[in-house]
């Protein structure tokens, strides 16, 4: 509430009188201008329904400078009246009065207080006094704009000689509206224990529910493009028809993460410079003691024709607990579950979630990311399968042109890297990587031997960064991660 408005209330309410008030009395009364009453006060207090308003129109005139020279001096023809006290020739008057003298003599002939002798050109007085009634309207104008008494004909006559012009202005009769008590005392929102232990709450003004009210605008979360991206992925696998995998287990005994994968104890990746290693609980149980003694068997002497790592395994190596290194660890959970129900079916799968690894931090890593991984488990598939799903898979990424590189998985062979070209960059980039799970992972696990089970994975990074141009992956992810471009980045569509 303005200071305005409460001057207003306050006198209204002090008002002994319910009548009418005019707003110009109003405003002088508490001293405030006419057109700032009307602005910060009048208006609010009669959107609050706190006051009624009539509008009056006031007639008035104002002075043009012609009009208030003439009320200063005199009109032009009272002055050639003045001058012609003694009778002159039109160019004396002329030298007297000046070129101006034209109009004057014109009215005051009009007026008929001279006359001009026309065989000696000798203008004189006609009456002894002349009223100049044109001035005194002037005048009277100058102190009452809305000219009370004056002749509607006589203002005419100003209104057409331009000394004259009519300015009408509004003012508003005013009073108190019958809602002016309520809707000026301050209400009580809410009714409290204290209200009704003291018996307040029989004075107090409590205020209406407003049930059209709009909400306050939740300041609400945003997604982080790295969901945005994982949501267009996911989107694209359950189109393929692919089931999600369970996730939600960051630790994972080395058990599921590696030595299931066939990936030996002494393996570079098993060291504490690649991977996490928790110090409590440091270990894990052995969940299924037949399964964990087929790994050690094909882990130390092989089978299902391969003759083994040829090393002593070491079941407490197999317990340590780690910071999952790839979502294969839940493939690879998965896979067993798969094998151990007896009666094998088909299955595609696919997860994205986050990993770890011990990694020196820089632009583009960080020590934690995320995976997107496919699992696809039938019988017969081959590297044709393989190269098929990935051509379509990438396809319908965007990334039509594929090429793909031999490389080394301890968990599949043959492996792929897989490369797609890139139109801006003009060159191959890495976009994944890929294989057949080996023989000697899927068979202790109890899966069929003409069971093959092709996979690939990629990060979920890369292409999020490339799709919202980020270059700097801790810009992305981490503790420097801009909120507002959160907030303000747009979608993702993948138009697969
Ligand atoms: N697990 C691999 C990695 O971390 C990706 C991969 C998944 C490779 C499935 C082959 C098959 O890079």
């Amino acid at each position: 509430e303005s200071g305005a408005e409460d001057s207003v209330i306050a006198y209204l309410r002090g008002r002994s009188e319910e009548g009418w008030i005019e707003s110009s009395t109003l405003a002088e009364e508490i001293g405030l201008d006419h057109q700032v009453l009307v602005d910060s006060a009048l208006k609010a207090l009669t959107a609050r329904e706190a006051i009624l308003t009539e509008t009056i129109t006031h007639s008035s005139w104002k002075l043009s400078d012609e009009g208030q020279n003439y009320a200063e001096n005199g009109t032009p023809e009272a002055q050639v009246f003045d001058v012609l006290a003694s009778p002159m020739t039109l160019d004396q008057l002329k030298e007297k009065l000046g070129n101006d003298s034209s109009i004057g003599m014109q009215q005051a002939m009009k007026k008929k207080w001279i006359v001009l002798d026309k065989g000696t050109k000798t203008l004189s007085r006609k009456v002894d006094t002349a009223v100049d009634e044109v001035a005194d309207i002037l005048k009277k104008l100058a102190v009452d704009s809305a000219g009370q008494g004056l002749a509607e004909k006589d203002l005419k006559v100003l209104k057409s000689r331009k000394l004259i012009v009519h300015k009408p202005y509004k003012t508003y009769k005013i009073k108190k509206s019958d809602k002016f008590d309520d809707a000026t005392t301050k209400q009580a929102t809410e009714l409290t224990r204290e209200m009704l232990e003291s018996g307040e709450w029989k004075e107090l003004s409590f205020k209406s529910y407003n049930f059209e009210a709009l909400g306050k605008a939740p300041e609400g979360g945003s997604l982080h493009p790295l969901l945005k991206v994982r949501e267009q992925f996911r989107s694209l696998f359950l189109e393929m028809g692919f089931e999600e995998m369970p996730t939600n287990n960051y630790v994972e005994s080395s058990f599921w993460n590696f030595d299931a994968l066939f990936q030996p104890q002494q393996h570079p990746a098993r060291d504490a410079h690649d991977t996490f290693f928790l110090s409590a609980p440091e270990l894990s149980r052995v969940e299924n003691q037949e399964y964990w003694n087929r790994v050690q068997k094909t882990h130390e002497e092989g089978g299902y024709g391969s003759i083994g790592y040829r090393y002593k395994w070491s079941e407490q190596e197999a317990k340590k607990n780690v910071l999952r290194t790839h979502t294969t660890a839940v493939s690879s959970r998965m896979l067993e579950k798969l094998g151990s129900t007896g009666e094998f079916q088909p299955k595609k799968y696919f997860s994205i979630d986050r990993v770890f690894r011990n990694e020196t931090l820089d632009a583009t890593h960080l020590a934690e990311f995320h995976q997107i991984e496919g699992v696809i488990a039938d019988r017969n598939l081959s590297l044709g399968h393989l190269k098929g799903i990935l051509h379509l898979f990438f396809q319908k990424l965007g990334m039509p042109k594929l090429r793909f590189k031999p490389a080394h998985n301890p968990y599949t062979e043959p492996s792929m890297e897989i490369f797609s070209y890139h139109e801006g960059l003009n060159k191959w980039v890495e976009v994944g990587n890929s294989g057949i799970f080996r023989p000697e992972m899927l068979q202790p696990m109890g899966l069929p031997e003409d069971v093959t089970v092709i996979a690939w994975g990629l990060s979920l990074e890369r292409p999020t960064m490339i799709l919202y141009g980020i270059s700097n992956i801790r810009e992305l992810f981490g503790h420097k991660v801009d909120l507002e471009k959160v907030k303000r980045n747009p979608i993702c569509r993948l138009t697969f």
